[in-house]
C-alpha cells in the first residue's frame, strides 16, 4: 500500500499546484492513497468549507488540521457533511468535527488517520498522549494501517509521541512547521517517523508568507497583516511503502516536487 502524505497545503500556490498535479503524481507513484494537511490551505490560515471541498474533489482522500483549522466559521457545518476532514483529537470535549476516523475503501485495506495538536510554544489544548492512547484503544482490531499527524511547534515534542507510539501505529509524521526535515526514520519497533513533512506551497519564503511582512513584524514588533508569498509552489511531503498484512511501513521517503 502506498500512500503520499503532503505537508500543510498553504494558501492559493498551494491549492494551485495540487489541482494542477495531483492526478498525474496519482498516477505516476502508483499511490493507493493521498493524505494532506490542509488547515493553511485559505489564505494561509485556516480552512474555508469551500477550499476544503475543493481539496477533496481534487483527490486528496483525507484532510487533516492543526491549530488553525477553526479559524473559518463556515467550516464548522461542513465536518458533518464528510467523514474525510479532521481536526486535532486532544481539542476540548464539544469541539466540532473528529479527530480519528477509520476508512475502509472498496479497493484497499482499512485504514485509520489520527490528527493530533502540539502544546509546547502553542496554545493550550488536551493532552496529546492521552488522547492518541484513547484514540487507539478505540480502534477496531483490523485496523492495522494507522497514521499520525501530530501538528506540533516542538521537535523534543514530536519525538516523544512518536516513540511513545512506537509499535502501535505505521506512522507518525509531523505537520506545523512548514520546514521539511531530514530524519525520515523507522523507530525501534517499526514506526516511521518525520518531523515534519515540509510545506504545498510557495517554499522561498518565510513559512509561506511574503518575508518583507514578516520582517517588519520581527523589527519593529508591531502587528503586519502578512501576505501570501508569490514565489513559486512546491510540494513537499512523505511517501509510505506499507506492508498491509501487517500496518508496518517498509520504506519512509522524504518527497518534494519542485
Ligand atoms: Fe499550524
Amino acid at each position: 500500500m502506498r500512500i503520499l502524505f503532503l505537508g500543510d497545503i498553504f494558501g492559493r500556490p498551494g491549492r494551485a499546484i495540487l489541482f494542477e498535479r495531483l492526478r498525474q503524481i496519482r498516477r505516476d507513484h502508483g499511490l493507493d492513497r493521498v493524505l494532506a494537511n490542509g488547515e493553511n490551505a485559505s489564505g494561509g490560515i485556516g480552512l474555508t468549507a469551500k477550499a476544503a471541498r475543493q481539496l477533496l474533489d481534487a483527490g486528496i482522500d483525507v484532510l487533516t488540521g492543526g491549530n488553525h483549522i477553526f479559524r473559518h466559521r463556515d467550516l464548522t457545518p461542513f465536518f458533518d457533511t464528510t467523514d474525510r476532514l479532521l481536526r486535532p483529537a486532544n481539542y476540548p470535549k464539544g469541539a466540532p468535527g473528529t479527530g480519528c476516523q477509520v476508512y475502509r475503501p472498496k479497493d484497499g485495506p482499512p485504514y485509520a488517520v489520527l490528527n493530533l495538536l502540539g502544546r509546547t510554544f502553542m496554545a493550550p489544548v488536551d493532552c496529546p498522549f492521552a488522547a492518541a492512547e484513547k484514540a487507539l484503544a478505540d480502534l477496531p482490531g483490523d485496523v492495522l494501517v494507522r497514521l499520525v499527524d501530530f501538528h506540533a511547534e516542538a521537535t523534543s515534542e514530536k519525538k516523544a509521541l512518536a516513540y511513545f507510539l512506537d509499535g502501535r501505529v505505521s506512522a507518525v509524521l509531523g505537520t506545523h512547521t512548514h520546514v521539511q526535515t531530514a530524519d525520515a526514520q523507522l523507530l525501534p519497533r517499526g514506526t516511521a517517523y518525520m518531523t515534519d513533512i515540509g510545506l504545498t506551497g510557495p517554499t522561498a519564503s518565510t513559512l509561506g508568507m511574503d518575508p518583507e511582512d514578516v520582517i517588519a513584524r520581527f523589527r519593529t514588533g508591531l502587528p503586519q497583516r502578512f501576505t501570501v508569498s508569490r514565489a513559486t509552489p512546491e510540494m513537499q511531503g512523505a511517501l509510505l511503502d506499507i506492508d498491509a498484512a501487517t500496518g508496518k511501513v517498509v520504506t519512509i521517503t522524504p518527497w518534494r516536487l519542485a
